[in-house]
């Protein structure tokens, strides 16, 4: 995809997802959509907080096999949600605590979601590329992570 076309991702999910009001529908839908979209990742996906275990679990995601729950505070995904950060890691293997759930992931963007005030999981995006993710791209998943959270429930 180009820039100008990737640009379109934000307005592409909220249109796509018009009047589905199911969470797991929308975001595996969504995961697909970034994972067609995206160039050089290797798995995208979300991990939802379970309050019950303070624990993010394993949601909709495109890619192989993953780990299935991530202590909160732990990894990139745990570490991001628990600050409320995103966070952009040039180099996974720089990152204190990382968990390898691909060993072909090299570089990883994490953004936490937020709904009605609280934390409700990550998007997690990983890349074979080291450096993969811009500052621009950050920007553009924020912009698409906020069209999406309109359609999930609470
Ligand atoms: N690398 C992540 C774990 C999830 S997998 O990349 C899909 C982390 O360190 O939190």
């Amino acid at each position: 995809m180009t820039d100008t076309t990737l640009a379109l991702l934000p307005e592409q999910i909220d249109a796509l997802l018009t009047d589905e009001t199911n969470s797991i529908t929308n975001l595996a839908n969504a995961s697909a959509l970034l994972m067609q979209s995206l160039k050089d990742i290797n798995w995208v996906g979300f991990y939802l907080f379970n309050h019950k275990t303070n624990t993010l679990d394993l949601g909709p995601f495109q890619g192989k096999v993953a780990c299935m729950h991530i202590k909160n505070g732990t990894g990139v995904c745990g570490t991001a949600f628990q600050q409320q950060s995103v966070t952009r890691v040039a180099n996974v293997h720089d990152f204190p605590g990382h968990i390898a759930c691909d060993s072909a992931s090299n570089s990883e963007l994490v953004i936490p979601l937020i709904k009605a005030g609280q934390g409700y999981g990550v998007l997690d995006i990983d890349s074979p590329e080291f450096d993969r993710f811009t500052a621009d791209d950050e920007a553009l998943l924020i912009t698409f992570v906020h069209k999406l959270m309109a359609h999930l429930a609470i």
